[in-house]
């Protein structure tokens, strides 16, 4: 999506309409307005800016972020960013990314615990077992992972590079963490043989395939994407496979005329306001983890410079080395 250019009085006048269609009751409207209004003084005053993940609440979207999008180009924006502050509406990994990309700033994250069932999975210690036990395989880690993990790790991919990373190694057998679906969908689409680990995706991995033939038999004429997070029998029965942003992209192409999204619940509520010629079916998940973050306490964090997320070395310069690896090949 890129840069949210508005007005503070547009972000308010646009996030009204959004709670008030979703019956929030006024007082709760009345308060988010007064913290997107408190929020955007103190950006100013701190020369912060806020980077928004697909996933986030409308009023967090659309309220408080100057750039939004998935991890790919959320990771793009943190390397290039010119602020003292980088306040990360997303989850821990995405926060600590940006530290890792653009070590100068601040970087700061509405809650420390918003963390992430494939991140959890898989320890630094465990990929160097995986080294042990597949020696001169190169180890491809998907960006959600701890900083000790990317330090471990040859390259990072994310759910819109995956398969291009993956062909860009000069291997026939890649090892693929943490992600066993989203390893099993890029092993449908390259002649590599793909080794995985067994992470999951708490959010993704509830989506089953009768989920998609339910759809298919009450809305017929609906166009179902899914995230690669999704179990691949699942994935081989949609329109559409790619990361948040690709799916949007793919939206605004095609503008059908009903839409299904197999991947978390706030990204189908600000496409509602983003594309209002497509009905879309509420059939969704929410992220514990990205539910954390909300606008009372971005306004804390912000105010007190709290939740600083930090990576030490020599952790983040091996880390940053398969990031600025991935944004190299993924060019
Ligand atoms: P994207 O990179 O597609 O935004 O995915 C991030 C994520 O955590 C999906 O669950
Ligand atoms: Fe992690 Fe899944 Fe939440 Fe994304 S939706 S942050 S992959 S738990």
């Amino acid at each position: 999506m890129g840069a949210l250019e508005l007005t503070t009085a547009q972000r308010k006048e646009t996030v009204r309409k959004l709670l008030e269609e979703y019956h929030v009751p006024s007082q709760e409207i009345e308060e988010s307005l007064r913290l997107i209004e408190e929020i955007a003084e103190l950006k100013a005053q701190k020369n912060a800016i806020a980077l928004g993940h697909n996933y986030m609440t409308p009023d967090v979207f659309y309220g408080v972020s100057d750039y939004t999008g998935d991890s790919l180009e959320l990771s793009r924006i943190a390397a290039q960013a010119k602020a003292n502050i980088l306040l990360f509406n997303g989850v821990h990994f995405m926060a600590e990314t940006a530290k890792i990309l653009s070590p100068e700033k601040k970087v700061l994250i509405a809650d420390l615990d918003a963390g992430c069932s494939l991140a959890e999975s898989i320890t630094a210690d465990d990929v160097r077992k995986l080294r042990e036990q597949y020696p001169g395989i190169p180890i491809v880690s998907y960006i959600n992972c701890s900083a000790e993990v990317k330090a471990e790790v040859d390259v990072i991919c994310t759910s819109s590079n995956a398969v291009r990373i993956v062909e860009s190694l000069p291997s026939d057998t890649v090892v693929l963490i943490p992600d066993v679906y989203l390893a099993g969908n890029v092993q449908k689409k390259t002649q590599k043989k793909i080794i995985p680990w067994h992470g999951k995706c708490m959010v993704h991995e509830l989506y089953s395939v009768v989920d998609v033939h339910i759809t298919r038999r009450y809305f017929p004429e609906a166009t179902i994407l899914a995230h690669p997070e999704c179990k691949k029998e699942v994935a081989a029965l949609v329109d559409f496979v790619g990361s948040t942003s690709q799916m949007i992209q793919y939206l605004k192409e095609h503008k059908p005329k009903q839409a299904l999204l197999l991947t978390e619940c706030s990204m189908t509520s600000n496409l509602r306001k983003e594309i209002p010629e497509v009905q879309f079916i509420s059939m969704c998940q929410n992220c514990p983890h990205m539910k954390k973050i909300t606008l009372r306490k971005i306004r804390d964090t912000l105010l007190y410079e709290k939740n600083e997320v930090d990576v030490s070395e020599p952790t983040r310069s091996r880390a940053r080395k398969a990031l600025e690896r991935m944004l190299e090949l993924s060019r």
